[in-house]
């Protein structure tokens, strides 16, 4: 069956940010019972942030599956990183891929599969030179499907 997926626009930022809240309640064991994430303030923050960054077409995009008038089911949102052209690739963006979430009663529906195969096609098209995101274990067996591997020997640092 063919997952009908659309690009999000800033009007779809609320929705967007409780799905991001979602994403982050994935458990550390696959498939048992999701751990509890606090809402606050950064909620309504990120809901800011996704409309802002919507509204510059050339600077992300989301691309979603609906569940109803209002209402999504699934979402997969991305950056694009500028970087600087070397000598294997003078591409102008890495994608950063941020925000992959199904609602509960949704999953297993290929909802994941469409938006995230969706967001890659248009980084790609964009001129992306590699994605990467941060998997959990829920969303890893996805993203090796789809041809994403461990990335050494990046690094990175936290700041605090
Ligand atoms: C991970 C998540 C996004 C998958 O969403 P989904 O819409 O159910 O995924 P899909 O139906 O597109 O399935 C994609 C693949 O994921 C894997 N998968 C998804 N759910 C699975 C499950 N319960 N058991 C085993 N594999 C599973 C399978 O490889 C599946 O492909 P297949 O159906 O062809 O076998 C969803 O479980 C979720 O929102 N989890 C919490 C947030 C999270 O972890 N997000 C990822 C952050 S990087």
């Amino acid at each position: 069956m063919t997952v009908s997926v659309r690009r999000a626009v800033a009007a779809d930022a609320g929705e967007l940010a409780r799905l991001r809240h979602l994403s982050l309640t994935c458990p550390v064991t696959p498939w048992t019972k999701p751990r509890a994430v606090p809402t606050g303030p950064w909620v309504k923050e990120c809901e800011e942030a996704i409309a802002s960054l919507l509204r510059d077409p050339n600077k992300a995009a989301a691309f979603v599956v609906d569940a109803g008038a209002g209402r999504m089911a699934a979402c997969a949102m991305g950056l694009l990183l500028p970087r600087l052209p070397g000598p294997d690739s003078g591409k102008p963006f890495n994608g950063d891929i941020s925000t992959v979430a199904t609602d509960p009663e949704f999953r297993r529906r290929g909802y994941a599969r469409a938006t995230v195969t969706a967001l890659m096609d248009w980084m790609a098209a964009c001129g992306c030179k590699r994605l990467s995101l941060a998997s959990s274990p829920e969303g890893e067996p996805l993203y090796t499907s789809l041809g994403f591997s461990r990335d050494a020997p990046r690094m990175s640092w936290r700041v605090r």
